[in-house]
C-alpha cells in the first residue's frame, strides 16, 4: 500500500461519525501501524462519501457487535493474505491460479479461511475507498431503480451488505444464490443481524443453477473476477435478467486475491468485456484504491473498481 502522509491522530473529518469512528478505533487497537493509512483513507473525503460511511458502518456494527475483535483481526489477516498476492502479481504479472479448481486446492473454501475472509471483506467494504464508493455507486444509481414488487438477484453475496441494501428499498424481494455453503451461512447470519426478514437464500453454482426464473434486478459484485468460463458466467447473468430488467456489474481490474482468477489489465477490457456478452452499458465508473487516481493506478497496474449498470441489450 502507497503512504503519501503520516497521521498521528485519527482524522477529523470522522468527527461526528459515531459508527464510523468506533469501526476504526477497533480496528486500530488491533492493528495501530494502520494509523497512517487511516489517515490516507478518510482525510480529504467529501462529506457525502463520509456520510454514506457512517451509515454503512451503522450497518456493519449491526452484524459484528457481538465479537468486534474477531473482525478487526480477520480484516488484517485479509489485508495480509491481499499483500501477499500483489507481490507475486508484481513478479509474475499474474494472478496465482487460473482455475476455480486450482483454488480450491489451494485454500479451503468450506472452513475457516473463507470466514476470516468474508470477515475482512466485510470490513473492507469500509476502508478500501474502491470498495465503498463502487457500494455507494449501486446505491444512488442502481437500487434506486427498484420499485415495489421488484425482484433483485445477488449471485455471490458474501457478506450480505449489498443484499441488505437491496432489502431496504420499500416492498422488493431479494434472493441470494451462492456456490460456497460456509459463504451462504455467513450472509444468512449477517442478514439476520441486519434485520432483513426471510431472505431466500440458495446454495447455487451460476453455472449450473437450473431455473427459468428472471429476476428484475440482477447483481454480481466481484463475482467474475472468482469464475470460471467467465463470458458464459456472464450470458448466464443476462439470461437471468426479465427484459428491461438491470443488472449491477462490479469488477476489479489488476486486482490480486487469494480466489481470483480471471484477469483484466484495464477498464476498457471490462467495456469489451460486457458487450461482448450482451449487454448495453448505461453507466461506468472507475474507482481507484486507496491513495491513488485512476492515471496512478492505471500506471502502476493497481486495483481499480469497474461499478456498471447494464441492461441486455
Ligand atoms: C468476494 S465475494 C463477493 C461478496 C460481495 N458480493 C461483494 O461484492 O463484496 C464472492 C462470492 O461469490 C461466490 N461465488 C464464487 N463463484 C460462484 C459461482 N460460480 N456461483 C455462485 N457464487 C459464486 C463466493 O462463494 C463468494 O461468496
Amino acid at each position: 500500500m502507497k503512504h503519501t502522509m503520516q497521521y498521528l491522530t485519527l482524522p477529523r473529518e470522522l468527527g461526528n461519525r459515531p459508527a464510523l469512528t468506533r469501526l476504526v478505533e477497533r480496528v486500530l487497537a488491533s492493528w495501530p501501524d494502520h494509523l497512517s493509512y487511516i489517515g490516507e483513507r478518510f482525510g480529504n473525503c467529501e462529506r457525502e462519501h463520509l456520510d454514506f460511511c457512517e451509515h454503512i458502518s451503522q450497518n456493519v456494527w449491526s452484524i459484528i457487535s457481538g465479537d468486534p475483535d474477531r473482525y478487526a483481526e480477520n480484516y488484517r489477516w485479509t489485508c495480509d493474505r491481499m499483500l501477499e498476492e500483489e507481490y507475486h502479481f508484481h513478479m509474475t504479472g499474474e494472478y496465482r491460479y487460473k482455475s476455480f479448481a486450482e483454488v480450491q486446492n489451494g485454500i479451503d473454501l468450506e472452513a475457516d479461511y473463507m470466514t476470516r475472509y468474508t470477515d475482512g471483506l466485510l470490513l473492507s467494504q469500509i476502508f478500501w475507498v474502491n470498495q465503498t464508493r463502487a457500494l455507494h455507486t449501486y446505491v444512488r444509481k442502481f437500487l434506486t431503480q427498484v420499485q415495489p414488487g421488484a425482484t433483485v438477484l445477488e449471485v455471490g453475496p458474501g457478506h450480505g451488505l449489498f443484499l441488505a441494501l437491496a432489502a431496504e428499498r420499500p416492498g422488493a424481494s431479494v434472493v441470494g444464490w451462492d456456490v460456497s455453503a460456509s459463504s451462504l451461512a455467513n450472509t444468512s447470519w449477517a442478514l439476520e443481524r441486519m434485520g432483513v426478514d426471510s431472505p431466500r437464500l440458495e446454495h447455487q453454482n451460476l453455472h449450473d443453477a437450473r431455473t427459468d426464473e428472471q429476476f428484475d434486478f440482477v447483481v454480481a459484485s466481484e463475482l467474475l473476477e472468482h469464475v470460471d468460463a467467465p463470458e458464459t458466467a456472464l450470458r448466464r447473468l443476462r439470461d437471468l435478467t426479465r427484459p428491461g430488467g438491470k443488472l449491477f456489474i462490479n469488477i476489479p481490474v489488476n486486482s490480486p486475491a487469494p480466489d481470483h482468477i480471471n484477469l483484466w489489465r484495464s477498464p476498457d477490457e471490462i467495456w469489451a468485456y460486457i458487450r461482448d456478452g450482451g449487454l448495453r452499458i448505461l453507466t461506468a465508473d472507475v474507482f481507484p484504491m486507496t491513495g491513488y487516481t485512476v492515471e496512478e493506478a492505471e500506471k502502476n497496474q493497481s486495483t481499480l473498481s469497474c461499478a456498471l449498470v447494464c441492461e441486455p441489450v
